[in-house]
């Protein structure tokens, strides 16, 4: 429903000359002239699997120590900043990122190995880390940038940094990318990507890390480049440039793309490999990736087409606001607008409680508990009857429930989304009844007359993405995050590069619900859930169990919880429901000292 919002409400944006990732000649020069060695903390101070943020000049640098050897790098996540120190550290060289679970690899891009029961992988892509290098590849999504290596070492009992202090900031805590190739003398078809999501800027940035020289060119219907689109309902954003995560000109002149924006794919040829825009137009292609998101559902009810559904611009002070679903987006929605003096907010939900699917019923009553306390009215296990306007008028105000109307001044309809997928009806590609298209663990699609050659990649939340892929415990799965797609991105970007790379990743996702709320795993359909600490308080880490398994796990001020039980997932190291019960502590667990390495490698 926000993709629609979004395309509705944004015009085509001006891209602005400088951006957050531009590279900037004077400033490049100012920081190497201002390389520093500065003792920083006393070698006791730092045991075998510790991560500490110490202070460099007006900066942070993040000392780990694995074994006998140590570790400095940016202290702040490339993501949204959050302090690297209070996530998790494992034996082989990864920090995972406290907050959405972005990971850092300390020794090199790793990428993470299938659980015990799965088919082993564990790929170093370059060489070793040493301390004087930034050798560091790739870090997963959603961190979009890499982190500053600096070197470390001790002498006379003190750890000494040695590192530009301008690169020790929050502000540069990004490393520029090291691209192996720019494009910029590329000839041939090169590869064609469907969408200008999370999926699309992850995979031009990996197939230019990985070297793929070829041209690349970007097809979105949007008019804007690939923006945060996750801040749009929790932020109520709706200038894509304040929320772009590469601008234009870099994404053109640095990864040299060809960007298409404003222009719809209309068919595939799968045969001839060509796609055809806008109905007119055709352009072949070496490789195809799909990633075109999902298309916003509209309840088939009366009214569900008047102007002033689905607006969240309306959202002023002493509006009154009808939002129809009570899951993540929605809910986001409601979270930021109740910050805004409406004059009313009314959800109307068919489960008992908000998010009772995904979370339950404890942890939905409680947020329900939460956003009632912000003034939010609930119709819980209603049924729309129709969405209803003023006489003579194409604006809604009003919805009828179960007989009785809401007064409204604008609704927001949060109902879910399907697979953009109808492009692609009658190219010989096999589409599941839901949109859905299967890929196998390289998301190289299983059927069509070409499985070499094409790929499908990303999600759209809430009913699931585009690519069903196998996961790395059993099973096919749809999953419907910013981390999935984006990595899906980065698998498949160094696939086509020459490196192939299977997608065997932890979901993870995140929501803003009056605290932050972090879950990962796949824990749909679970059978029972445990419950620790006060989700009355949204202070809980709840633990979803099927088959006797712990297969997920959501907190809320409970940081790093879910990173541990990401990590956890991953190695096949999750605690049995049972010990969970018993009291066990995921964050006692060690899989960050040497004695661990083994666990973990
Ligand atoms: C408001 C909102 C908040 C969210 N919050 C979170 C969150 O907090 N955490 C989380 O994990 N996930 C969140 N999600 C989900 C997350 O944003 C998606 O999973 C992610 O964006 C999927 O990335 P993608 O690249 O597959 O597709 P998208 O980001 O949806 O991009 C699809 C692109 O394809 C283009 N396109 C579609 N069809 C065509 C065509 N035929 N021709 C050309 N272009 C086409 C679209 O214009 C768009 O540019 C949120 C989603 C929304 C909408
Ligand atoms: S702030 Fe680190 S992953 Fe989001």
């Amino acid at each position: 429903m926000l993709l629609a919002l979004h395309r509705r409400l944004i015009r085509p944006a001006a891209y602005p000359v400088s951006s957050l990732f531009s590279f900037n000649h004077h400033l490049s020069l100012r920081r190497m002239s201002n390389t520093k060695t500065i003792a920083v903390l006393d070698e006791s101070e730092l045991q075998d699997g510790q991560m500490k943020e110490v202070a460099f000049e007006d900066g942070k640098v993040l000392l780990s120590k694995l074994g006998d050897k140590i570790h400095a790098t940016s202290a702040f996540c490339t993501h949204y900043g959050a302090p690297l120190a209070k996530g998790v550290l494992t034996a082989d060289g990864r920090v995972v990122c406290p907050w959405h679970g972005g990971l850092s690899p300390l020794l090199g891009n790793h990428y993470p190995r299938a659980s015990a029961s799965a088919q082993a992988i564990s790929v170093r892509l370059v060489p070793r880390y040493t301390p004087v290098s930034s050798d560091v590849v790739i870090e997963d999504a959603p961190a979009p940038t890499a982190l500053h290596s600096f070197k470390a070492h001790v002498a006379d009992g003190k750890i000494h940094v040695t590192a530009n202090a301008a690169n020790t900031t929050k502000a540069n805590m990004s490393r520029q990318p090291k691209l192996l190739a720019s494009g910029t003398e590329s000839s041939g078809r090169g590869v064609v990507i469907i969408g200008g999501g999370s999926g699309t800027f992850h995979a031009v940035e990996s197939l230019r890390e990985h070297g793929y020289s070829a041209p690349i060119t970007v097809l979105s219907k949007e008019t804007h480049t690939p923006i945060d689109r996750t801040k749009l309902s929790k932020a109520l954003i709706v200038d894509p440039a304040k929320i772009e995560w590469r601008n234009a000109a870099d994404l053109k002149i640095k990864y040299g793309t060809n960007l298409r924006l404003g222009v719809e794919v209309t068919g595939v040829d799968l045969k001839q490999k060509f796609v055809t825009i806008d109905g007119r137009d055709t352009l072949p292609y070496d490789k195809l990736i799909i990633a075109p998101g999902g298309t916003p559902r509209r309840l088939p009810i009366e009214g569900a087409n008047l102007d002033n559904v689905f607006t969240f611009r309306a959202a002023k002070e002493g509006k009154r606001a009808v939002v129809i679903g009570s899951s993540f987006i929605s809910m986001e929605l409601v979270a930021a607008m109740s910050k805004r003096k409406l004059a009313s907010i009314d959800v109307i939900g068919m489960e008992e409680v908000p998010f009772q699917n995904i979370l339950g019923k404890e942890i939905g009553a409680a947020l329900q508990k939460y956003h009632e306390s912000q003034g939010v009215k609930f119709h819980m296990q209603s049924k729309i009857d129709k969405i209803v306007a003023a006489e003579n008028s194409t604006l809604a105000n009003g919805v009828v429930v179960t007989g009785e109307t809401l007064p409204a001044d604008f609704v927001i309809m949060g109902v879910g989304v399907a697979p953009a997928t109808e492009f692609l009806k009658g190219s010989g590609l096999e589409i599941e009844k839901d949109g859905g298209i299967k890929v196998n663990e390289y998301l190289r699609v299983k059927s069509g007359p070409d499985t070499q050659n094409v790929y499908a990649i990303g999600l759209s939340k809430d009913t699931g993405d585009v690519a069903i892929y196998p996961q790395h415990t059993g099973g096919e799965v749809r999953i419907e995050h910013w981390n999935v797609a984006g990595n899906h991105g980065r698998a498949v970007g160094s696939t086509i590069s020459g490196k192939e790379q299977p997608f065997v990743k932890v979901p993870v996702f995140w929501s803003a619900q009056g605290q932050q709320l972090r879950y990962c795993g796949v824990g749909h359909q679970y059978d029972r859930i445990i419950v620790k600490g006060s989700p009355e308080d949204l202070k809980f880490v709840a633990y979803y169990v099927k088959n006797d398994k712990i297969v997920a796990v959501a907190s809320m001020q409970n940081d790093p919880v879910v990173s541990k039980a990401s990590e956890l997932l991953r190695l096949g190291l999750m605690p049995t429901p049972q010990e969970v019960e018993a009291g066990k502590d995921l964050l006692t667990i060690d899989i960050a000292t040497s004695a661990a390495l083994a666990k973990v490698e």
